[in-house]
Order: C-alpha cells, then sequence, then structure tokens
C-alpha cells in the first residue's frame, strides 16, 4: 500500500520513544525515528491519521486493541530453528545427560523450560525436539514435563501456536527431526509447501503472552532452563539488569539462563557466570 503519512518530527518521535522505553523496555536512545515511521506508516495510513493523533489513540486506548497492534510493529521478530546450533549441542552435550541421570536415579519428577521472548517459536520447538526423549521418560508422571514460551508480540505467538512453517524457515532442521517431528505437506496449485509442527511436540508447549516490564509475572514454578536469548540485548541497561535478577529468581537451585553468544559481558549478582552467556544458579 502506497503511504503519504508525512514522517514524524523530533518532537512527534520523542513521545513514542518514551511509550516504548517505559512499557517495553527497548532502548530506542539511539536514533529510530526511521524505524518507528517504516514500521508504522502503513497503519496511520489506513487510520487516515497523523503521529500526534495516533499517540492520544494509543494512550486512550482502553481496549488495549491498539497498543498491542503497536507493540506487534515495534518489536523485532527475527529468529530461527537451532539459531546458534553450538548452544544446542552445550545442551545435548551437559545438561541432558545430567537431568536423564537424574530421571533414571528417582531424583526427578518434572522437566521445566521457559523459551522467554519466543518470538514465532522455533526456540521452543528446537529446545523440545532435543528433549523429547526426557519427556517420554516423564510420561507416566501428569505434567511432568512442560515448556513455557512467551513474548510481548501476539502476531508473532499465534504463528508460534499455529506452528507452520515453510521452506526457508526449516532450513536448519535436520531431516531425521524433520521426519519426526513435522508434517509436510508439498507445494499443490497455488498452496506452498508446509511444514507443520506435530501435536505431539506442540501437546508439550504452552505458548503465553507476557511483558517482562509487569511488575508480577503470572508463572507459579521454577525452571531448569530460560532460554532469553536476543531479547534483553535491545533492553535499557537498568531496565535488563532487573529482569536479569527478575528470571534468575524464577530459576530452580542448579537451573541455567542462557542467553545468546552476543549477549556477553554482563553480571548478575544472584548467579554464577559459568560461559560468556550461560549463568547458574548456585543455590
Ligand atoms: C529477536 S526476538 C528473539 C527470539 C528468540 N529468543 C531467538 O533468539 O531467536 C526478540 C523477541 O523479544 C520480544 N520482546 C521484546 N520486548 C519484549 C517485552 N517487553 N516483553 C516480552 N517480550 C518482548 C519480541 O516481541 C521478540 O519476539
Amino acid at each position: 500500500m502506497q503511504s503519504s503519512v508525512k514522517k514524524p518530527t523530533d518532537e512527534q518521535y520523542a513521545k513514542f520513544k518514551a511509550l516504548v522505553e517505559n512499557q517495553l523496555g527497548l532502548d530506542w536512545s539511539k536514533e529510530k525515528k526511521y524505524l518507528l515511521h517504516g514500521r508504522l506508516n502503513t497503519r496511520l495510513f489506513e487510520l487516515g491519521i497523523n503521529y500526534d493523533e495516533y499517540y492520544k489513540l494509543l494512550i486512550k486506548d482502553r481496549s488495549n486493541r491498539e497498543i498491542e497492534l503497536f507493540y506487534n510493529f515495534v518489536t523485532t521478530n527475527k529468529t530461527e530453528f537451532y539459531r546458534e546450533p553450538a548452544l544446542f549441542n552445550w545442551i545435548r552435550e551437559n545438561i541432558i545427560p545430567a537431568l536423564r541421570e537424574e530421571i533414571v536415579n528417582g531424583l526427578r519428577e518434572k522437566i521445566r523450560f521457559w523459551s522467554a521472548g519466543c518470538s514465532t517459536g522455533e526456540e521452543a520447538y528446537s529446545l523440545s525436539f532435543e528433549t523429547q526423549a526426557l519427556a517420554g521418560m516423564l510420561s507416566d508422571v501428569s505434567n511432568g514435563y512442560k515448556i513455557l514460551a512467551t513474548d510481548i508480540n501476539t502476531q508473532a505467538l499465534v504463528a508460534a501456536h499455529k506452528g507452520i512453517y515453510n521452506q526457508e524457515d526449516i532450513k536448519n532442521v535436520s531431516h531425521p527431526i524433520l521426519n519426526k517431528y513435522f508434517i509436510h505437506t508439498p507445494s499443490s496449485g497455488n498452496m506452498i509447501t508446509t511444514y507443520m509442527i506435530k501435536d505431539l511436540i506442540k501437546n508439550l508447549i504452552q505458548f503465553r503472552i507476557l511483558n517482562f516490564l509487569d511488575k508480577n509475572y503470572p508463572i507459579a514454578t521454577n525452571f531448569d532452563i530460560i532460554l532469553c536469548r536476543n531479547v534483553l540485548y535491545y533492553f535499557k541497561d537498568d531496565v535488563r539488569e532487573k529482569i536479569f535478577e527478575k528470571l534468575i529468581d524464577y530459576l530452580s537451585p542448579g537451573g541455567y539462563l542462557i542467553l545468546s553468544g552476543t549477549e556477553t559481558g554482563h553480571r548478575i549478582k544472584s548467579a554464577t557466570k559459568i560461559r560468556p552467556n550461560i549463568f547458574k544458579k548456585t543455590h
């Protein structure tokens, strides 16, 4: 759609920057005016309003419908299956054998993982493919194995929940995993080739909306692994520090908080850094 919406002025941009920083924690201190316009101009054109009017609409939005759309527009959802394969190798080699041993020795009855900032689901699904055997070992225990996957972007969550991916999306998924956990529908007519996650995997994952800035998270469990990769990187420093501490609170003793391989150099008071991007809660 062609848009003739005027670009935001510095004043207009400042209001949206404050909104994004206060409501989502994202750091927009480096000029993001073009990003704002790139993401929003079509919406403003549809509504036939300018940036001032759109800001007022957001502030007065009692239904939260437009705010929800706004969050969907301004968040960045890039993700992929097995993003950073080295991390999945590390989990395979270091975490899974230890969990397996605890189950075999009767020391563990449940496993809880959290993909925090899950986008369209690829991270949670990759983790579930790797740990499916553990789910099988706990199948006698009701809710023995569960993955929680959360995000603020509702459009991404709908896609995650559907679990339908295209040829490009599955490029990092090995053939054995594809054959085991996806239903492949080849292209026909004007329908493109799709790969749908099987229910056996989908049923292990709960996708839910959660804003990291919320005071209380509606989560009543502790986790063995929290993956929070490529999320807090975009946040303001002070907000990020607080969320790190909060995430550590949600770990079981011995649990791991895992950031992406590029998110190094952080310190978390209440956890031990065991790799540049991995923290362990020791007690
Ligand atoms: C770049 S994606 C990362 C996806 C995945 N973790 C990965 O590494 O591939 C970042 C995700 O963080 C989410 N996000 C941004 N701000 C958030 C907030 N305040 N609360 C919850 N999720 C947020 C975005 O919607 C987006 O889906």
